[in-house]
């Protein structure tokens, strides 16, 4: 547990106005401040950050919570990691009783567990076990210098060659399974490599941790590739092979492509600020990481349907970053690994060059899909691509865009622009509709999660959320309140505990704020409790500690109602005593 005080200063030292506008480009909206939403896309803002109680709520996703849940969701950090970049920003140390941090301790043994692997594999290729993998890479073009950069290396045909080389560097066989390098057997007794007769290539992350694996098959068996499952130290959605290599590179770019292997190939000819996601599809959390290390995104993707479809979802996710964006496809359908061992680095180069923006690319692929030398072909062709145009925010982008449709298909502007007004309008409707119902919905989805048992007492967790939104926000209610209201009279476990924690803090003349909440609770936990300050606070500034006596009655009949519900074994007064009350709630 770190002390209050220095939560306090960490708070008080890493302004959460200044912390998030390193994310989010903000604008003032009253006491507030409002931005798009960093963790889900979105056109129109419905993040919100209230410097006040120091604390953010995404009425599009429910995403809420303090400055270090913003930070852990926004770094993927565990809480204590979080709290350490924090303190390194604003130049504190961290008490010291608490660099021991259980879960810490076990990610750093994964970490040094999958150094160790990726070292014995990398030896072992030079061994005279392991030529079968050199020769594969060999045969793939791969230099010792590019097995050497990207460490690259050998799993050979064994159940044992992890585990025992392991083992016998202290590693618990525990530890081997949450590293996701061994499985345990069908027995339940010991335990076996994962990954066997396979070249591995390890997945580092920006720090140059290594935190995963992915191992091609040598020949043409299935599957082709198998990747370390996600585990405390890596997820596959957050991140991006050769990040680690790529954000060092003095290019403008990043370039994106589908797999592992063109991923080396291209920093083999020179292009080191290649990245690829990894066995997955692309997510918004990979655009987002592309977008802190560069502006613009170049999309290599294989020119199939899948291919096609891949990059329709890249253009999507990395425009709601800003980026620039422009798409190579290479001829043949070649993938750029090969395309280079048959043209040469040069020609790539040129390809790259050459490469069309994404609304050129997005125009084209529409183009190529109707029949333009028809007066049909060319009406649809227009209605779609000035659907598409109204997807653009930048109102300059649009007019260029509209003014060479005009040009090209000889139609007038006017019409175009008359076009392009109609469906703005539409979209901003269509948008404005889903957006509230995204908010009910979400704040519901993350009550469901986090709350499960407010769905059996609406009444009782509404009042309660109502309640502790006010206590958060006013401690000092808790003087009304403690003797109204006992602890064990609210109805969903959550909230009690909850309650419980923030009144033992009151007695204790503790902090009672969102930001002493945050070690214990976990970022989906801590986005409900934001919510209840954001009802209180939503309702106004009227409400007063009146209004919090007004929940705890509401929650104190509720509790009573409850108990009623259960016959058990009453005493003859004690019946009477229940029904003098119940006929006193109806009244
Ligand atoms: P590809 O099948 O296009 O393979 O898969 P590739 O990268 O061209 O590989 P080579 O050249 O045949 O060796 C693209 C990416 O999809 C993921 C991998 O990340 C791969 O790099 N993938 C593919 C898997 O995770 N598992 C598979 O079985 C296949
Ligand atoms: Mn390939």
């Amino acid at each position: 547990m770190l002390p209050d005080s220095f939560l306090q200063e960490l708070i008080a030292k890493n302004d959460i106005e200044s912390v998030v506008s390193a994310y989010v480009s903000l604008k003032r909206r009253g006491r507030n401040l409002v931005g798009l939403c960093p963790f889900h896309g979105e056109k129109t803002p419905s993040f919100n950050l209230y410097p006040e109680t120091s604390s953010f709520y995404c009425f599009g996703c429910g995403a809420g919570g303090d400055v270090i849940t913003f930070i852990r969701r926004i770094e993927n950090l565990s809480y204590m990691d979080a709290v350490r970049l924090l303190a390194d920003r604003a130049g504190m140390a961290i008490p010291e009783q608490d660099r021991d941090d259980a879960g810490a301790k076990r990610r750093m043994r994964i970490l040094e567990a999958n150094r160790e692997a990726a070292r014995l594999f990398n030896k072992f290729l030079y061994l005279p076990g392991g030529r079968e993998g050199l020769e594969y890479y060999y045969s793939r073009g791969y230099t010792d210098a590019i097995i050497r950069r990207f460490g690259l290396g050998y799993a050979p045909q064994s159940f044992d060659f992890v585990r025992d080389n392991l083992r016998k560097k202290g590693f618990h066989d525990e530890e081997l399974v949450l590293a996701w390098l061994c499985a345990r057997n069908k027995s339940g007794n010991g335990v076996h490599d994962i990954f066997r007769n396979r070249v591995m290539i390890p997945i580092i992350d920006v720090r140059g941790n290594v935190i995963a694996f992915g191992g091609r098959v040598l020949d043409d068996s299935k599957p082709k590739y198998l990747n370390s499952g996600d585990t405390m130290v890596f997820k596959k959605t957050n991140n991006l092979f050769a990040l680690n290599f790529a954000k060092q590179s003095k290019q403008e770019s990043l370039i994106l492509c589908e797999g592992y292997m063109d991923v080396i190939a291209l920093h083999q000819a020179g292009f080191t600020n290649a990245v690829a996601a990894l066995g997955t599809s692309f997510t918004a959390e990979h655009a987002r990481l592309m977008s802190r290390y560069s502006d613009e995104a170049i999309l290599i993707f294989d020119a199939d349907a899948a291919g096609k479809k891949g990059a329709q979802r890249a253009i999507n996710l990395l425009r709601e970053t800003g980026m620039r964006i422009r798409l190579v496809s290479i001829p043949d359908g070649k993938d750029p690994d090969e395309f280079i061992k048959k043209n040469g680095a040069e020609r790539f180069k040129l390809l790259v060059e050459r490469a069309a923006n994404d609304v050129e690319y997005q125009l084209m692929e529409l183009g190529s899909r109707h029949l333009l030398d028809t007066s049909e072909g060319k009406v649809n062709y227009l209605r779609e691509a000035v659907q598409l145009l109204a997807g653009l925010t930048d109102p300059l982008e649009r007019d260029v865009y509209i003014s060479r449709l005009a040009h090209d298909l000889s139609v007038s502007k006017e019409a175009l622009q008359e076009r392009l007004k109609y469906q703005l309008e539409r979209r901003k409707k269509v948008q404005q509709e889903k957006q509230i119902t995204q908010v009910v919905q979400r704040s519901e989805a993350t009550r469901k999660v986090v709350n499960a048992e407010a769905a059996k007492h609406l009444r009782a967790a509404n009042a309660e959320e109502s309640l502790l939104g006010l206590l958060l926000l006013n401690p000092d209610y808790f003087g009304k309140i403690e003797p109204i209201l006992k602890t064990e009279e609210l109805v969903t476990t959550f909230n009690r505990t909850l309650y419980e924690k923030l009144l033992q803090r009151y007695r204790a003349g503790a902090a009672v704020e969102l930001s002493v909440l945050a070690e214990e609770y976990d970022p989906d936990e801590m986005a409900y409790i934001t919510g209840m300050l954001r009802d209180s606070r939503e309702r106004g500034t009227t409400l007063s500690v009146d209004d919090a006596v007004q929940y705890a009655r509401v929650i104190k009949k509720e509790h009573q109602l409850l108990a009623l519900k259960e016959p058990s074994a009453l005493t003859p007064e004690e019946i009477q005593e229940k029904l003098k009350l119940m006929r006193d709630m109806k009244s």
